[in-house]
Parts: C-alpha cells; sequence; structure tokens
C-alpha cells in the first residue's frame, strides 16, 4: 500500500466517522486509533433474529421498484469472476469495508457469501453471511459464540452504495440473505453490532433483530480475550436503556 494510499485511506474513513459520529466521534476514534497498535477494547451488543418469523413481510419491501433490483449470492470468486462478465461487478467498488478493493475477494477466499443487491447492474448494496467457525475466525469478526451446527449463522459488512441509501434497500438485501439462509437450513441468525455504531443499531433495529447481550474484546499488544454476557431473554432495542440502567444499579448493589 502505498503512502499516498494509506492516506486516502485515513481521510475517507476520517469523514466516515464524522459524518456518523460527529467532531466528539472523530476525536474518540483518533485517540483509539493512536493507541490500537498496544491496546484496543471493544464493547458490542450482540444481536439475534429467528429468520422463520416474518419471512414473507412486505414490510421489507424498498422504497424503489422490485423490478428494477436483482439479487445475487455469490459464494466464490470464481462465481464473481462469471457475474462480472455478465456486468454485475461488487469486488472492484471501494466500499466503507472494501477500502482497499481486496478485502471482498479475501473474504470469498475464506468461505463468506456475499448477498447483492444491484439497480439494474449497477452494485447497490451488500451483506456478507458467515457460515461456519472457520470463515468467522479468519475474516477477524469479534469471536461471538456461533452454533453453526445448530442452524445458526452470522453476518457482517453491511453497505449500501450512498446513491441509493434510505430506500429500505439494506432492509431489503437483509431480508433476501435470510431468505437464502432459510433455504439452506439455518433458522436463527446472530449479529454483532459495536456500541459506537449507530447505523449499524439503526438497520438491526429496522430489520427485526433483538439484542441478546453484550459481547466485549480487548486485544493487548498480541493478546485477544473475548468475553460475552447474555440477558435473560431477547429485548428490543428500544428496551436496551431499561436494561443497561438495571445493570448499573446491580453492579452498585
Ligand atoms: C448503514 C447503511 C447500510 C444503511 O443503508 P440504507 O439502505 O440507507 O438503509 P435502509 O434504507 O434500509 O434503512 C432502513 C432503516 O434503518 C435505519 N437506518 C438507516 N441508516 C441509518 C443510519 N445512518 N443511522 C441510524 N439508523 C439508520 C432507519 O431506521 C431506516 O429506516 P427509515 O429510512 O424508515 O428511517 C448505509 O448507510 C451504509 O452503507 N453506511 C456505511 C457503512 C456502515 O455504516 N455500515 C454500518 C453497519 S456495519
Amino acid at each position: 500500500m502505498t503512502a499516498k494510499y494509506t492516506f486516502q485511506l485515513l481521510s475517507d474513513t476520517a469523514k466516515e466517522t464524522y459524518r456518523q459520529s460527529g467532531l466528539n466521534g472523530l476525536f474518540k476514534a483518533g485517540i483509539r486509533f493512536a493507541v490500537s497498535p498496544l491496546y484496543k477494547s471493544e464493547s458490542f451488543w450482540l444481536t439475534v433474529i429467528d429468520m422463520t418469523e416474518g419471512k414473507d413481510q412486505e414490510k421489507y419491501h424498498p422504497r424503489i421498484g422490485l423490478d428494477k433490483l436483482t439479487f445475487k449470492v455469490i459464494a466464490s470468486n470464481e462465481e464473481a469472476e462469471r457475474l462480472e462478465a455478465e456486468g454485475f461487478s461488487f469486488r472492484s467498488v471501494p466500499t466503507y469495508f472494501n477500502y482497499n478493493l481486496k478485502l471482498y475477494e479475501q473474504w470469498l477466499d475464506c468461505g463468506a457469501v456475499a448477498c447483492c443487491t444491484f439497480v439494474g447492474k449497477e452494485f447497490a448494496a451488500i451483506d456478507w453471511a458467515i457460515i461456519s467457525k472457520y470463515t468467522q475466525g479468519k475474516i477477524g469478526a469479534p469471536p461471538v459464540r456461533v452454533d453453526y451446527d445448530g442452524n445458526e449463522a452470522l453476518s457482517r459488512g453491511a453497505w449500501v452504495n450512498p446513491k441509493y441509501r434510505g430506500l429500505k434497500l439494506w432492509v431489503f438485501t437483509a431480508w433476501k440473505r435470510n431468505l437464502f439462509l432459510l433455504e439452506r437450513g439455518f433458522l436463527v441468525k446472530r449479529g454483532v453490532v459495536d456500541y459506537t455504531n449507530s447505523p449499524g443499531k439503526g438497520i438491526s433495529e429496522a430489520s427485526g433483530h433483538r439484542v441478546c447481550g453484550t459481547g466485549l474484546r480487548r486485544r493487548i499488544l498480541w493478546w485477544t480475550i473475548w468475553k460475552e454476557h447474555h440477558f435473560a431473554k431477547p429485548v428490543l432495542w428500544s428496551e436496551i436503556g431499561k436494561i443497561a440502567a438495571n445493570q448499573t444499579v446491580d453492579r452498585q448493589r
């Protein structure tokens, strides 16, 4: 990676953080970035959705004609190449995650499954289905417990083309991803949302996920420690405030 590209990458990430979290968020992210080679602490909400519920619901339909959309599931770089030959490109598009234009190729090599929506043939939205422990580890996802042998899957990497945001295209893509997972025999999908990720919380809520616990990942030099805590039962995102307050009271007792 050239110095120019590294600078561009940092600048783009800073702009996106500022857009999502404001000046205060950008300042905190800067401090975290500066000390991250030595120490990093990340807190997550753990989410869950029973995909058998609401699989036919109209509420997941986007604010754009379905006839304009093509949904594709891509499970290998060979499949991606075939689609690219037909004009459906996604690996070559710089996104929030695929900033180096290599990440999507690497994720496919690691066994992650790309769930993409195209408007016409233009790449419009993506989410990734993670269907094995091996893939979860290889792509560096938080090590949240997912019972892959018990019909559970994980998702990562939500992104929508800025041109098409606000059209419920992500909710649509996530719904289609769930239908694909159901066809493959998965019933429950888990997710992990960083505490600071407001868009992540918003789309998690809008796509029907509940919050089932919290996770803490600490990296000290080359050691990683992961702890997760599960609530008695999954709760709505709107109930999270109450849960947090109860936990503070519990800690004070
Ligand atoms: C977050 C992102 C995927 C949303 O895509 P989108 O197609 O605009 O989302 P949708 O239109 O499907 O949104 C559905 C609902 O999610 C919620 N939502 C969407 N974007 C949100 C945001 N930035 N902040 C909070 N909630 C948001 C809203 O409730 C929205 O419903 P509404 O439009 O009726 O208010 C897109 O803005 C994006 O790619 N951002 C950059 C990458 C990123 O931040 N990913 C975060 C998850 S890892």
